[in-house]
């Protein structure tokens, strides 16, 4: 394998590694060969209790396959990806052939890379531009069938489902493994971010001072137990619902069947809207927490088991209120907020990919 060779997939690689993951959870590595890249998951990263069928990792390492494309392009290479269908922790193999470059849109993607952040700020009600919404919709970036997006605009559905979502932040204050699950994610050091750790930035989260003190104290479970039987979780959702409806749009990665290609294509697509908003100036953030939960404690008991039955019944109708919102054929997959806001105060870094090289 030449060095030049080498020099050009560490370039590619460290695109792939810049994708967003659930708690920057980084599941990949990869093997390279000559003209080929394997992607492989590490779901062992992400906890299974929102990563029902691994969906969670598939859609991360999708959106990492998406910035290699990109980056591919740069580089003078057509990537051309094979999903694995079958076990085994290689999931995509990305054949690199030559002759291969970038459009302008892909262009204007490609450069998103990097700028790409999570911005969990208040965003301002500006409505999505025609020609904004008309692109995101495009063959290009989301216009497929399955995996499919809806944009969700109208003041009322945007607050019916922004309510449905913060479902989340209720259970997860208010019940104990939930609590235990959220705040072991959380991390209070400027190093741990630099170095690239798993895990939450408490200054990522955006909280205002006296939230950000206040955490503090939520993390020892005897005292968020003792505000939630005055009614704080309620209140938190509901402020958290007020601040995500002021976004310009919801939007929302479904499907009629989940497989392992359709949460690949999810994270693909994804990244693609992503870039394509960062690109323009806007900002994205996913609060999809409660449809993970939603689908593991539908289908997987063990989970079930871990909320009373009145946690398992709100997350079930939240989870309803959502598809209503869509198309009862859908699953709702992933779901994020679109909206013009100020740049975040800080954001989340990554470890160098892990490659080895097959001489
Ligand atoms: C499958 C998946 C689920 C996620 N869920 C949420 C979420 O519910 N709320 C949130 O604020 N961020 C969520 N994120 C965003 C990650 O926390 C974020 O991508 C990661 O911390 C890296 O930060 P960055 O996006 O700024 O690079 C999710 C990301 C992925 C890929």
């Amino acid at each position: 394998m030449d060095t030049s060779y080498k020099e050009k997939v560490k370039k590619i690689l460290t695109a792939a590694v810049a994708a967003p993951s659930g708690d920057n959870s980084q599941p990949w590595r990869f093997v390279v060969h000559d003209n080929s890249i394997e992607f492989h998951y590490l779901p062992e990263r992400d906890n299974p209790i929102f990563n029902y069928e691994k969906g969670g990792t598939l859609i991360a390492i999708g959106a990492a396959l998406q910035n290699a494309e990109l980056e591919a392009r740069a580089q003078g290479y057509t990537p051309n990806a094979i999903f694995n269908e079958g076990g085994g922790s290689c999931v995509a193999v990305m054949r690199l052939t030559g002759g291969g470059n970038l459009n302008v849109i892909q262009g204007h993607m490609r450069e998103a890379i990097f700028k790409r952040h999570t911005n969990r700020r208040a965003y301002e009600k500006i409505p999505l531009s025609r020609e904004m919404r008309e692109t995101i919709l495009s063959p290009l970036i989301s216009g497929s069938a399955d995996p499919k997006l809806f944009l969700i605009e109208s003041q009322e559905a945007m607050e019916e489902v922004s309510r449905a979502l913060t479902t989340m932040e209720e259970t997860a204050l208010g019940n104990q493994t939930m609590h235990k699950l959220f705040f072991s994610s959380i991390f209070w050091s400027e190093t741990r971010n630099r170095a690239g750790e798993q895990g939450l930035y408490i200054k990522t989260l955006e909280l205002p001072p006296p939230v950000q003190a206040l955490f503090w104290l939520l993390k020892y479970w005897h005292f968020a137990r003792f505000l939630s039987s005055v009614g704080f979780p309620k209140f938190v959702a509901r402020t958290n619902a007020q601040q995500n409806a002021s976004a310009s749009a919801f939007g929302m990665i479904t499907a009629p069947q989940l497989r392992r290609v359709t949460y690949l294509e999810t994270g693909k697509m994804l990244e693609r809207v992503w870039l394509l908003v960062a690109a323009q100036g806007l900002s994205l953030q996913i609060v999809t927490g409660i449809t993970f939960l939603a689908r593991s404690i539908i289908h997987n008991p063990d989970t079930a088991l871990l909320l009373s039955d009145e946690e398992q019944e709100h997350v079930r109708a939240a989870y309803a209120i959502i598809k209503r919102n869509i198309d009862e054929e859908y699953e709702p997959i992933i779901a994020f907020r679109i909206g013009t806001s100020s740049a975040p105060t800080e954001v989340t870094y990554r470890r160098a990919p892990e490659i080895t090289f097959e001489d």
